[in-house]
């Protein structure tokens, strides 16, 4: 039961859970469309860092990196999607509604005409592993832009989407150091450590999976 009272007991029709955020000053329908556009922006990022690993060719190094950063994608996707309904949301009903909103650009794979390109089974693209590297950076740069919007919508209101958008928000910045480290090396062979340490396993999701940190 609410302190107030304000619930009657049994009604279904509302949500404390939604009611104790707004009186701390979250619009919550806002807040809702904010996490559909970035849950939009993980779930087709791991999409497209699908295919960007794969024309990382050649690379094992880098496609190790790419395979964690692709794989916490999807674990974010998956952190933030029950948020939304707890707040009343609901994901669109056409992943094309829900791809064509997401909060960052599509992170195509260079040389492709904007995604548009259409190759044959032993054709191949003409594209640079630092091509490929820039793509990843600023698909991580735009994502800790987003998490930090979300921390600051619900810092000191909001605990629960503030404790997940948090959580997130350690491995976006830890993904944009990694992309960073790579780039610099290949692209102008200046060493700029990201601080990485493996992952204990591919996509292991250490903040938003709630993992064990790097010394279990
Ligand atoms: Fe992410
Ligand atoms: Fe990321």
């Amino acid at each position: 039961m609410v302190q107030d009272g304000r619930v009657p007991a049994g009604d279904v029709s509302r949500r404390v859970g939604v009611e104790v955020i707004e009186a701390r000053g979250v619009d919550s329908k806002l807040l809702v469309e904010k996490l559909i556009d970035a849950a939009g922006a993980e779930f087709t990022t791991y999409y497209y860092y699908t295919i960007l690993r794969m024309y990382l060719a050649g690379h094992e190094d880098y496609k190790e990196i790419c395979e964690d950063a692709r794989l916490e994608d999807r674990a974010h996707f998956e952190l933030i999607t029950p948020r939304i309904y707890e707040l009343g949301g609901s994901l669109p009903f056409d992943i094309r509604t829900f791809a064509d909103r997401a909060g960052c650009p599509d992170a195509y794979l260079p040389n492709t005409n904007n995604g548009k390109l259409t190759i044959k089974p032993g054709e191949a693209v003409e594209v640079k592993p630092a091509q490929i590297l820039e793509v990843l950076l600023e698909a991580e740069r735009c994502a800790i832009r987003t998490w930090s919007e979300i921390c600051d919508l619900t810092f000191g209101k909001d605990p629960r989407t503030y404790d997940l958008a948090a959580r997130i928000l350690n491995e976006e910045v830890e993904h944009e150091a990694w992309f960073i480290e790579l780039l610099s090396k290949e692209r102008d062979g200046v060493v700029r450590p990201s601080g990485h340490f493996r992952r204990g396993e591919p996509g292991e999701a250490p903040y938003s999976k709630n993992r064990g940190f790097y010394n279990p």
